[in-house]
């Protein structure tokens, strides 16, 4: 057998779409479909704008733009993250600080958040991991303090909530990514949400957003020409990708749903592991309603994890590390880090492994997924 690590799940209505949207004309951002999209984003998360990127990647480059990040700020985030987290820092020539990971939940350590900050920290960049909620009120409060803006890495986090608020809605940005690895898909393809009542924040990020104009103003009617404001990119989603998109999102309950009876059956299946500590499952607390977008586990040494890998793979089954540090990376190094400044994101990183888990993983296919890692299990 062969078990692909992900597939994009497709309902046919992307087809249908992706043709409407052609004959439309509007190919480009901007079109019937990035305003379908846009609106059925605004209605479902509530009082927050939306406005679709090219990537989760461009969504945190233009937060830091818009937060108008300056050389010599700081910005708090998890070392154990996608590289983009950082990289949006940098280009505005400003320092990533990493801070460690709870060790149950892998998501940012807000006791270790607190004694990092310094009189130039700016921003705290919480990742919500595997689309499991970041400790919110704690960060929040924490940032609250000293006048720090919060921005959410919610790539994982369409359709989870922390608390009942959603996930990207509860910093003052969220950035949503729409990989085709990630729950909800455009191919690439991501949201910046600007949140609460900030109208002249979101005045400038529509400036941003149009490579430094008021392209939207005018678009709305709002000004008779469109002209140069401040600087700005190209970071908006085009219509075609926008109308494969709303396909998706029609269906976020259902791919999540879906997603949830899979993860439920891999926990079911790993329990008595977990019980005899073999094996680490992923921990969801009270205050986070998951949207189910990675099953890891965590094995009780680098050595037995990279040994399942290899055997998964023997069988035909893609599984997965996650993420190498950033801290430890050789970007991060030349940053100033050591390995061991950050122990436990180190030690997590080389025990993790990440399995197969989308809506179309078939019974078969998980069940044989679930006897391989058990059988890989039993010789330890
Ligand atoms: C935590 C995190 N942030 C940001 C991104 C970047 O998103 P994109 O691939 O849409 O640029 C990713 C992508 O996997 C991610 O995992």
């Amino acid at each position: 057998m062969k078990i692909p690590f992900n597939r994009v799940s497709l309902s046919g209505q992307e087809m249908i779409y992706l043709e409407d949207c052609i004959k439309r004309g509007t190919l480009s951002g901007g079109g019937f479909y990035t305003r379908a999209s846009q609106q059925w984003l605004e209605n479902y998360l509530h009082s927050c704008r939306v406005l679709l990127t090219t990537s989760g990647t461009s969504a945190l480059e233009m937060a830091m733009l818009c937060l108008d990040l300056q050389p010599g700020d700081e910005v708090i985030m998890p070392s154990f993250t996608f590289v983009s987290t950082a990289n949006a820092v940098l280009l505005r020539g400003a320092q990533p600080v990493f801070a460690e990971i709870d060790p149950q939940t892998l998501n940012l350590d807000p006791e270790d958040v607190a004694r990092k900050i310094t009189p130039h920290t700016r921003v705290i960049i919480p990742v919500h991991y595997a689309g499991v909620a970041c400790e919110m009120d704690t960060l929040l409060a924490i940032a609250a303090q000293q006048n720090i803006a919060v921005v959410e890495d919610a790539a994982h986090g369409i359709g989870a909530s922390y608390k009942g608020r959603a996930l990207g809605t509860i910093g003052s940005l969220g950035c949503y990514s729409f990989h085709a690895t990630k729950n909800i898909v455009s191919g690439e393809g991501g949201a910046l949400l600007l949140n609460h009542n900030q109208p002249q924040l979101i005045e400038r990020a529509e400036i941003i957003y149009e490579k430094g104009t008021d392209r939207s103003q005018f678009l709305r009617g709002e000004v008779d020409r469109y002209t140069w404001h401040e600087i700005g990119s190209s970071f908006v989603m085009a219509d075609l990708l926008a109308a494969f998109l709303y396909a998706q999102l029609e269906r976020l309950e259902e791919i999540t749903q879906a997603r949830q009876q899979r993860f439920f059956n891999y926990q079911q299946a790993f329990l008595a592991c977990q019980q005899r500590e073999i094996l680490q499952l992923p921990c969801l607390p009270a205050y986070a309603q998951s949207n189910y977008h990675l099953f890891f586990m965590l094995c009780p040494t680098q050595e037995m994890r990279d040994q399942m890998l290899q055997n998964l793979r023997k069988r035909g089954v893609e599984a997965s590390f996650h993420f190498i540090p950033l801290h430890s990376a050789p970007m991060g190094r030349r940053l100033g880090y050591n390995n061991d400044d950050l122990s436990i994101t180190e030690d997590i990183s080389r025990r993790l492994i990440r399995l197969p888990l989308y809506p179309d993983l078939s019974e078969t296919e998980q069940s044989y997924v679930i006897e391989s890692v058990q059988a890989c299990v039993a010789g330890w």
